[in-house]
């Protein structure tokens, strides 16, 4: 009865997508347990490139289920349209395929208005979300006015409740955030149809998942996000509204600890950051440009979601260490080693200074963060193009020097090594 749960270590865009398409292979059901289309997850199969915001990359894979579990935050609009490109390029997207939890939440307009509201109020301390209303819609599932995606169910009784929440919010959006009124009457005949499109996809998730847990089946868990967007562990208040970290997964999904057997990291073998915040390691000059590549290529730092740059440093141990412990990681997944061909030297942090101390551990608060300066450890780059290596013992002296020593400052063995984009550029140790 095997539980296998996959997280982002740092803050997101860890290459997830890679791994749990790797993985997927070998399970039944793969769960997306939280976020919504703040995501964006990118496989490439053979000279296909998808990138998945909503469905879980499980799939890809012709009969794998996959479920979509009560701790997220769903956009009909978006999840239709995501179906649709699915559809029209082969993928069967059918109800027996793809299950949403009754329990997820629902992402209407009016709480993208009120995410964009919310940043523009923020000036110099925006976050930097993706306006994707995923922020205004966790609000409203705290403050128990959510719309669930149970309500689907009937979808004219439907239509009304989303009427009668565009006309409360419209009071918010106008009065408090001097934005335009939303069309309360277009907007629910519009999410009538949604529902009449996707009530045969409503089901319980966690009962779904327990029987087939019983039956030894395998399910694969897809974290999104990463671990310092963790809205309790992350770097608060530059975090997303979710629980990303692996306990996300239990809560999200309504599955208990005793099933989880295995749960992989996934890391950058640099790290990268969209949004605001501290971020120690960043490299602002050349270095930094040549981890974030000009945009020209797919695989280049630019976000999935939104295409925006992303920002770029050296990897970072104190964080991967943090997230061995709140993730309680067994394994890593170390991808897109082959960005860091060409430097002479290559840096991990392995502490902080800050005001002269030395931090061995992450510090929790965002504003001691922001202070923080990384403590090297220097070590010999390498030249060679390793895209095309299928094996550890192949890779230039200095990649496996380099893969070692996170596997030494973590405590925790590498399970993979990206190498490229392609399902087939992995290593498995
Ligand atoms: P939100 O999730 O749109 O509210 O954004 C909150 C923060 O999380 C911002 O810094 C976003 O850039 C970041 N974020 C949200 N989702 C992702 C993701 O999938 N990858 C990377 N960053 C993300």
């Amino acid at each position: 009865m095997p539980a296998v749960i996959i997280v982002g270590t740092q803050w997101g865009d860890e290459g997830k997508g890679r791994v749990v398409d790797w993985m997927t292979a070998q399970a039944d059901l793969v769960a997306r347990y939280g976020g919504g289309d703040n995501a964006g997850h990118t496989v490439t199969v053979g000279e296909e490139r998808f990138a998945l915001h909503l469905v879980p990359s499980g799939i890809l894979y012709p009969n794998k289920l996959c479920l979509m579990g009560a701790g997220m935050v769903i956009s009909p609009a978006r999840l239709s349209i995501e179906m649709d490109d699915l559809a029209a390029r082969g993928v069967d997207v059918s109800p027996d395929r793809l299950k949403i939890s009754v329990g997820a939440h629902l992402i209407l307009p009016y709480h993208i208005v009120l995410d964009g509201a919310l940043e523009a109020g923020r000036g110099k301390g925006a976050i930097g979300t993706t306006k994707r209303g995923i922020g205004p819609a966790y609000t409203d599932k705290s403050a128990r006015i959510g719309l669930r995606a149970g309500a689907m169910r009937d979808p004219e009784d439907f239509a009304e409740k989303v009427y009668q929440a565009v006309e409360d919010k419209n009071r918010l959006i106008n009065r408090v955030y001097g934005q335009a009124m939303l069309d309360s009457q277009d907007i629910a005949a519009e999410y009538c149809d949604y529902a009449r499109r996707l009530k045969p996809y409503l089901t319980d998730v966690s009962l779904v998942i327990q029987q087939a847990l019983e039956e030894g089946q395998m399910l694969l868990c897809e974290g999104a996000q990463g671990t310092l967007l963790d809205l309790n562990h992350g770097t608060y208040p530059f975090v997303t509204s979710s629980s990303p970290i692996a306990g996300g997964a239990l809560t999200g999904l309504g599955f208990g600890p005793r099933h989880v057997t295995q749960v992989i990291g996934v890391s950058k073998a640099y790290t990268t950051r969209v949004g605001a915040g501290p971020f120690v390691t960043e490299l602002t000059g050349t270095q930094g440009e040549k981890l974030r590549g000009t945009g020209a290529n797919p695989w280049d730092e630019f976000g999935t979601t939104t295409g925006r740059p992303r920002r770029c440093g050296w990897l970072d141990a104190v964080i991967l260490r943090y997230a061995v412990r709140v993730n309680g990681l067994t394994h890593m997944a170390l991808t897109k080693l082959d960005i860091l061909s060409g430097f002479e030297t290559v840096k991990i942090a392995i502490a902080y200074d800050y005001r002269g101390e030395r931090l061995e551990h992450l510090p929790l608060d965002a504003e001691v963060l922001a202070e923080c300066r990384p403590i090297y450890e220097e070590l010999p780059g390498w030249s060679e193009d390793i895209r095309d290596v299928r094996s550890l013992d192949a890779l230039p002296a200095a990649a496996r020097r380099y893969i070692a020593r996170v596997e030494t400052l973590t405590g925790v063995p590498v399970m993979l090594i990206g190498v490229g984009p392609g399902r087939e550029q992995a290593i498995l140790p």
